[in-house]
């Protein structure tokens, strides 16, 4: 479950840092006039400063992957409405290529599918399948987390942000459910 959380705020992060223009500041999530209320459910993930910090930390960091070196920013390149361009198909672990190219992140909350065919449909299961796929990150959830508890300055972000150090083990159930 923390994993869902953790990866879900790292989503918001980039949403809210998005929506200002001082990235280090903290917005929230503003509510657009003209946009409909959000689809996804902030009652049962809410957004606060410590944890928009711990998520932009992870989506920057390529601990995330077997061997360190693939980000979720190497795919979803800020400066380019976090999508990767210059590529026909998305490049990640040992150099290898997927089937299709990664989109842009934006109005997230919005949505009901996710991915080319919408067939994801929860924005929280979307970074677990970046995490285990063999040409993405190719990484085990579960020695994410191992990576995690092990960090000199993760489990301090996760206290401000959940109150408390303890890094969960990943809930097997939304691991498998990630599962394509
Ligand atoms: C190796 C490249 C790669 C990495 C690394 C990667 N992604 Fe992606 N991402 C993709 C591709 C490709 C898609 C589209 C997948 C599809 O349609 O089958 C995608 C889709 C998404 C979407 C869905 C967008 C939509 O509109 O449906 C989100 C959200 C997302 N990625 C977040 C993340 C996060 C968070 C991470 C890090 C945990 C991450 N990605 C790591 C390539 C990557």
């Amino acid at each position: 479950m923390v994993t869902r959380i953790i990866l879900t705020a790292s989503l918001l992060s980039i949403l809210t840092s998005s929506c200002d223009k001082d990235e280090s500041s903290f917005a929230g999530v503003p509510q657009p006039s003209n946009f409909p209320q959000p689809i996804y459910d902030f009652s049962q993930n809410p957004v606060s400063e410590a944890g928009f910090a711990l998520g932009k930390k992870i989506f920057y960091d390529p601990l995330l992957s077997r061997d360190t070196t693939i980000a979720c920013a190497d795919c979803h390149i800020s400066y380019a409405a976090f999508s990767h361009p210059d590529h026909a198909t998305s490049h990640g672990i040992d150099n290898l290529f997927g089937r299709r190219n990664a989109l842009p992140i934006q109005n997230m909350i919005w949505k009901t599918g996710f991915f080319w065919d919408g067939g994801v449909p929860h924005l929280d299961l979307v970074p677990l399948n970046a995490i285990k796929s063999p040409v993405e990150m190719d990484e085990d959830p579960a020695r994410v987390l191992e990576k995690l508890r092990a960090h000199p300055e993760y489990p301090g972000m996760f206290k401000e942000a959940f109150g408390t150090e303890e890094i969960t083990t990943a809930n097997l159930r939304s691991i498998r459910a990630a599962s394509r």
